[in-house]
């Protein structure tokens, strides 16, 4: 016999009519009165609870002292138009059941505001509040209309390896896998990677764009979203060490084309947040960030500002404000700045592009001046840098070039070189950080609250 048991979004919107109903849900607070009792039920389905009206002398009304905080309760009974303020629907108890006691002495969410930092000490128990709930709703929500944004635009959903042997980023900052021994692991450096699974170094991915762009030049539109992982030892509030990102690359496109799908992939997805996803997003603007409403209205409705590197430099230089990082022509842009010119200088959100060679990736496109990279970058207001991307150098002597001038293995990118050597095209992509995405439609300043069980540097807990 299977469970039937009706959602409390569901119930709320009455959707099955007045009538019996059956539901299970968590206990959010009861409240006792004389002749009967409420209950507030929460099972996930939305932030609302369902109040239940439990009678005297209704069966399993014993069980009410132990149905506080944080039990597990199945209730069956009568759907009815609610008399009360707030809810449309309510439900009056038949039969109670006790699925799951939680003993309130010890039970670590109680009806208070707890901080950020205790709830991140229990992550196992965080989304069961409003909050985390809410977050992680929008966030399953942000990441269907993902797919949806790129499916009604012609891309096709590509699946890039999670293990690789090569560092798309070049930064050298990877988690090795591996399937040595620890004796094994002790010997030198090629005997050991010979005696490996692959018989070769392997690592867990930083980006998928290496393996994208293959597919790009025989799909022409592919994206790619799954988990990245980087052994930065940047402890930021932006920066994890297994993180999600989006990756889409299209064949016969420029840094243009490439700033317009950025562009309208990050509107898409901040109209989700506010429409479809109306209920949560209110919280989030009700106890997160109250400007949230109009910053995003501002996000979606103007156009991002696109500058030039060499632009965005000269304000920096000209900005009358101490910065930690120097500024000045060549030298990277710091998230402080980052932050300058999208919150401060603009207050808007700015593409900023045409980078240093030298400070980018061997696979940005060079530009005719000799000096810049079609790199780009979109910084927002409160976050900084949500997505990286380029246009990628087709041409495969400057490629192979600046292979050789970055002393990288020339010899382990021969694939990467052949789709440059047959039917080479030109073409871009980006990755953006999905994490990033999702405190920009939050107002959640700290990423590891934006996912359900952080990775970070020192801290791999659950
Ligand atoms: O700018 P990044 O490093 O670009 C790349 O990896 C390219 N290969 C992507 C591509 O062109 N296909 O990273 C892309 C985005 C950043 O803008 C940022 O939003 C996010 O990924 N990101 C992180 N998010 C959370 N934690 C980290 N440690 C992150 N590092 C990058
Ligand atoms: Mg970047």
């Amino acid at each position: 016999m299977s469970i039937r048991r009706t959602t409390v979004k569901a119930a709320l919107a009455g959707g099955e009519g007045p009538g019996a109903i059956r539901v299970m849900g968590w206990v959010r607070t009861r409240r006792d009165a004389k002749g009967f009792s409420f209950l507030e039920i929460n099972d996930g389905s939305c932030l609302t609870n369902l109040q239940v009206v439990v009678d005297e002398g209704v069966e399993g009304h014993d069980l009410l002292p132990e149905l506080g905080t944080g039990a597990s309760v199945a209730v069956s009974g009568e759907l009815v138009p609610s008399p009360g303020k707030g809810q449309r629907f309510e439900v009056r108890a038949g039969k109670l059941e006790l699925l799951g006691p939680a003993d309130p002495e010890s039970y670590p969410l109680q009806k208070k505001r707890h901080s950020d930092e205790f709830l991140r000490s229990i992550a196992h128990l965080r989304p069961r509040t409003n909050k985390y709930g809410a977050m992680l709703r929008m966030r399953a929500a942000l990441g269907q209309a993902v797919h949806a944004y790129f499916a009604a635009n012609g891309f096709a959903w590509v699946h890039t390896p999670i293990i690789t042997g090569s560092d798309c980023e070049g930064a050298g900052e990877m988690f090795r896998v591996t399937g040595l021994t620890d004796a094994e692991a002790a010997l030198p450096p090629k005997e050991r990677a010979e005696k490996d699974f692959f018989g070769k170094d392997a690592y867990l991915t930083v980006s998928g764009q290496l393996t994208a762009e293959p597919l790009a030049l025989a799909l022409g539109k592919v994206y790619t979203f799954g988990p990245t992982f980087r052994a930065e030892h940047s402890d930021t509030s932006r920066h994890a060490a297994e993180f999600w990102m989006v990756e889409p690359e299209m064949a016969f496109a420029d840094l243009e084309d490439n700033m317009d799908l950025a562009e309208a992939l990050l509107k898409s997805l901040v109209r989700t947040a506010m429409e479809d996803c109306a209920e949560d997003f209110g919280l989030f603007a009700k106890y997160v960030d109250p400007t949230l409403p109009e910053t995003l209205a501002a996000f979606v409705a103007e156009p991002f500002v696109r500058l030039p590197y060499k632009e965005a430099v000269n304000i920096l230089v000209a900005a009358k404000k101490e910065f930690a990082y120097p500024v000045g022509p060549g030298l990277d842009l710091q998230s402080e700045h980052e932050r300058y010119l999208t919150e401060e200088h603009f207050r808007r959100p700015v593409i900023v592009y045409d980078y240093p060679r030298a400070i980018k990736a061997f696979y940005m496109r060079q530009n005719d001046d000799g000096e810049t990279v079609g790199a780009m970058d979109v910084l927002v207001p409160g976050i900084g840098e949500v997505v990286g991307g380029s246009a990628r150098e087709e041409r495969l002597e400057l490629l192979e070039a600046r292979i050789r001038e970055l002393r990288l293995p020339l010899e382990a990118y021969w694939w990467y070189l052949e789709t440059r050597r047959f039917g080479t095209a030109p073409h871009a992509g980006f990755g953006l950080g999905f994490e990033r995405v999702l405190m920009l439609v939050t107002g959640i300043g700290n990423i590891r609250d934006v996912m359900p069980f952080a990775r970070t540097w020192r801290h791999l807990e659950f």
